[in-house]
C-alpha cells in the first residue's frame, strides 16, 4: 500500500526520489518522507532526513534547501501501525540504518519488547522502526565482534537474521552509513523491482521506474538486493548465496503515467477504455466462430481447461464484481459451474475441493494481499490456477499457472475503471473459448467474437454521452441515498456503480438486484432517494420495469440507462439516456461507463479529491 523508492548514482538524488514518490502517491498518501546519505556540514557522512504529514507536495516544500547527495530512499505512506503523523512517517533511522518499509511486521510488538529490554528506545508507534532498530542492533553486534569481514557482508548477515525474526508479508529498503553508495532491499512478500541506468533505482512499483528503464528486475520472495551505482546483486536470504535474476522488458510507456491534460487520472482512464480493450484483444480474436482464441500459452491453456469441471473465481473490490459477471459468462457459454468468492473470505474457509477444480484470481495490481493469499492457498491444495492481472510482472501473474493479462496500461486513479472493462473483456473471450473447447453447442456463444471485435467502437459511442452522464451525477447531490439497480449481468454492474459512488463521493449508495428491492430496500424509498437503473433490452427487462413502478409509486427518482428505442423504460424514468442496442455479451462493458461517469460527475460537483479518495489506497498489500 505504501510506495518506496531508492536511488544511488551520480546525480542529485532528491528530484529522482520526489518524482518516484509522485508516481506512486496513489498507493498511499497520508504522509511522506525522504532520507539522503551524504556529507553534512557539521557531522560528515550522515543521514539527512525530512518527513511531512499529508501529500508529497508538503514534503517537497521542506526540500527547498536540500543536501546535495547522490544516494537516498523515500516513502509515501498509507498508515497501518501508528497515526499518519510526521513522527510515524518513514524513513526511520536507527544508528547506522535508515529504512523504509511496505507491508506489515506481524510480531513487531514482541520484537520491540525484546529490544526495549536491551535498552533501546523508540520514537514512533510503527512496526517499521522496530525493523530498523532490530537491523541496527544485529549489525552493531556483528560489527563489534568482526574478524575482518566487510561492512557489506555484515549488513547481509544482519539482514538475514532480522528477516528471519520479523514475520509477515513486507519488504524493506535501506541504507547503512558504513556502506556509502549501496542500497539494500529485502523482499518478504511485498514487491521490490529494480533497474539500472545512470545509477540504480529500486521501488515497490514499476510505474516509478519506467522513465529510467524498461528492463526491470523483479525480486522473488526471500531475496535480497544489493544495489550499487553501477551494479545489482541478488542473494537468497536464507543462506546468502548469490542468485541469478534476469530482467524483464516492460512495454508500458512512461507517458501513460501522465494525466495528458485531463483533470484527473480517473477521467483519462475512463476515456481510455475503448483503446485499451482493443489492446487487450489484439492478436487474440479467432478467425471465425469455430476457431480458438489465441492465448499466450495455448498448450497449458488447453490442458488445464480440458480437465476443469468447476471454477472458483476469487477477487476483491471491483475485480470481485468482474468475477460475478464472469460467472454469467462461463455458465452461459461454457456450461461450467462457477463460484465467486471474496478473497478475504475464501482464504479463511475450508473449501470443498473436487477433482478438476480450477481457481481463477482476478486483480488489477496483481499484488492484493488477500487475493494473493487465496492463490497460494489454492496452490498448496494442489489445485490448478489462472490469473487475470493488469500489472506485468506482478506476483499474482507470476505465481499462477496460467496468466491472461489485461492490457489496460497503468491505472493510477484509485477507483478502478479501465481495468474492470478489460477484465470483463478477457472473461468474456475466455468463457466463449472454453465453450468451444468443451464442445458446448450454444447458439448464445455465436457472435461473441464479432461483438468483441466491435466493442471498442461501441464503447466510443457510449463515451460520447459522458457530459450527460456527469450532469446526471451532479444532479444527485441533494439526494440522501442512491440505489443502483439491475438484473442478470446488470446486477454486478449495479454493485460496481454503488462502489464507485461510495469510493469517490463518500455518499451513501447501495447496489441491488432489482428483484430484491421489495425484500428490504424499498423501505428507504421516498422523494430523497434516486434509483439508477441499468436495463439493456434483455429477457429480464420487463421484470425490472415492474420493480421500477414500485419505486415510482413511492416518489423515488428514477434515472434510467437503457437502449435508445425503449419507450416504456424511458417513460417510467425521470431522466433517461438511451444507448445503441448491443450484443448481450458486451452490455456489461458498455453499461458500467455511465456508472463511472455518474459517480465522477457527482464527486466533481462535490469537490472531492477524485484520484486520491480519503482512507483508500490503490493497491491493498496488507490484509
Ligand atoms: C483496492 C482498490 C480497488 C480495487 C481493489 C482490488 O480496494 O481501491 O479499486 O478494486 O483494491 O484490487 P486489485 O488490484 O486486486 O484489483
Amino acid at each position: 500500500m505504501c510506495g518506496i523508492i531508492g536511488y544511488s548514482g551520480s546525480g542529485d538524488a532528491v528530484p529522482v526520489l520526489v518524482n518516484g514518490l509522485k508516481r506512486m502517491e496513489y498507493r498511499g498518501y497520508d504522509s511522506a518522507g525522504i532520507a539522503l546519505l551524504g556529507k553534512l556540514p557539521k557531522s560528515g557522512l550522515d543521514f539527512w532526513v525530512r518527513r511531512a504529514e499529508g501529500r508529497v507536495t508538503n514534503l517537497e516544500s521542506k526540500l527547498k534547501d536540500h543536501l546535495l547527495a547522490h544516494q537516498g530512499i523515500a516513502h509515501t505512506r498509507w498508515a497501518t501501525h501508528g497515526a499518519p503523523t510526521e513522527i510515524n512517517a518513514h524513513p526511520h533511522c536507527a544508528g547506522s540504518v535508515s529504512l523504509v518499509h511496505n507491508g506489515i511486521i506481524e510480531n513487531h510488538a514482541e520484537i520491540k519488547d525484546r529490544l526495549i529490554a536491551e535498552g533501546i528506545s523508540f520514537q514512533s508507534q510503527t512496526d517499521t522502526e522496530v525493523f530498523a532498530q532490530l537491523l541496527n542492533y544485529e549489525f552493531s553486534r556483528l560489527l563489534k565482534s568482526n574478524k575482518g569481514e566487510s561492512p557489506r557482508q555484515l549488513v547481509l548477515k544482519a539482514l538475514q537474521v532480522s528477516g528471519a525474526q520479523a514475520l509477515g508479508h513486507y519488504s524493506v529498503l535501506f541504507m547503512v552509513k558504513e556502506c556509502p553508495g549501496s542500497l539494500f532491499a529485502l523482499h518478504m512478500g511485498a514487491p521490490v523491482v529494480a533497474c539500472k541506468a545512470e545509477g540504480v533505482f529500486v521501488a515497490s512499483d514499476l510505474q516509478a521506474l519506467l522513465e529510467y528503464g524498461r528492463d526491470l528486475f523483479f525480486l522473488k520472495p526471500g531475496q535480497i538486493l544489493v544495489a550499487h551505482p553501477d551494479s545489482l546483486e541478488f542473494f537468497k536470504a536464507s543462506d546468502l548465496s548469490l542468485e541469478d535474476v534476469s530482467s524483464e522488458r516492460i512495454e508500458w510507456a512512461a507517458e501513460k503515467v501522465e494525466k495528458d491534460g485531463y483533470e484527473h487520472f480517473m477521467l483519462k482512464e475512463m476515456f481510455e477504455q475503448p483503446l485499451t480493450v482493443a489492446e487487450t484483444l489484439s492478436g487474440r480474436l479467432p478467425q471465425d466462430e469455430d476457431s480458438p482464441f489465441l492465448w499466450d500459452n495455448p498448450i497449458a491453456h488447453q490442458e488445464i481447461w480440458s480437465k476443469s469441471k468447476r471454477v472458483t473465481l476469487v477477487a476483491c473490490g471491483t475485480a470481485y464484481h468482474a468475477a460475478m459477471i464472469g460467472k454469467y459468462y462461463f455458465e452461459k457459454m461454457a456450461r461450467v459451474p462457477v463460484d465467486v468468492e471474496l478473497a478475504s473470505e475464501f482464504r479463511y474457509r475450508d473449501p470443498v475441493i473436487d477433482q478438476g477444480h480450477l481457481i481463477g484470481v482476478i486483480s488489477q495490481s496483481g499484488e492484493t494481499a488477500d487475493t494473493l493469499a487465496a492463490l497460494r492457498m489454492a496452490r498448496e491444495l494442489g489445485l490448478d490456477t489462472f490469473s487475470i492481472c493488469n500489472v506485468p510482472g506482478s506476483t499474482i501473474a507470476r505465481e499462477s499457472q496460467l496468466s491472461y493479462p489485461t492490457k489496460a496500461g497503468p491505472e493510477i486513479g484509485v477507483a478502478s475503471t479501465k481495468a474492470f472493462t478489460n477484465q470483463l473483456t478477457i472473461l468474456c473471450a475466455l468463457a466463449a473459448d472454453i465453450g468451444r473447447l468443451k464442445g458446448v453447442d450454444s447458439a448464445r456463444r455465436k457472435g461473441v467474437a464479432q461483438a468483441l471485435a466491435r466493442l471498442p467502437q461501441d464503447l466510443e459511442r457510449v463515451l460520447s454521452f459522458s457530459d450527460e452522464f456527469m450532469e446526471m451525477g451532479a444532479g444527485l447531490s441533494p439526494l440522501k441515498t442512491i440505489l443502483f439497480i439491475g438484473r442478470g449481468m446488470m446486477y454486478p454492474i449495479a454493485l460496481e456503480g454503488a462502489l464507485k459512488l461510495k469510493e469517490i463521493t463518500y455518499r451513501h449508495a447501495e447496489g441491488y438486484a432489482a428483484g430484491e428491492l421489495k425484500h428490504g430496500p424499498i423501505a428507504m424509498v421516498d422523494e430523497k432517494l434516486a434509483a439508477v437503473v441499468f436495463g439493456p433490452d434483455d429477457d429480464v427487462l420487463a421484470k425490472t420495469l415492474s420493480n421500477l413502478e414500485e419505486v415510482r409509486a413511492r416518489n423515488g427518482k428514477i434515472i434510467g440507462i437503457g437502449s435508445d428505442d425503449n419507450s416504456a423504460f424511458k417513460k417510467i424514468s425521470d431522466e433517461y439516456i438511451g444507448l445503441k442496442s448491443l450484443h448481450w455479451s458486451v452490455a456489461p462493458m458498455a453499461y458500467v461507463i455511465p456508472a463511472q461517469f455518474i459517480s465522477y460527475g457527482l464527486a466533481k460537483h462535490l469537490g472531492c479529491d477524485i484520484d486520491k479518495p480519503r482512507n483508500l489506497a490503490k493497491s491493498v498489500t496488507v490484509e
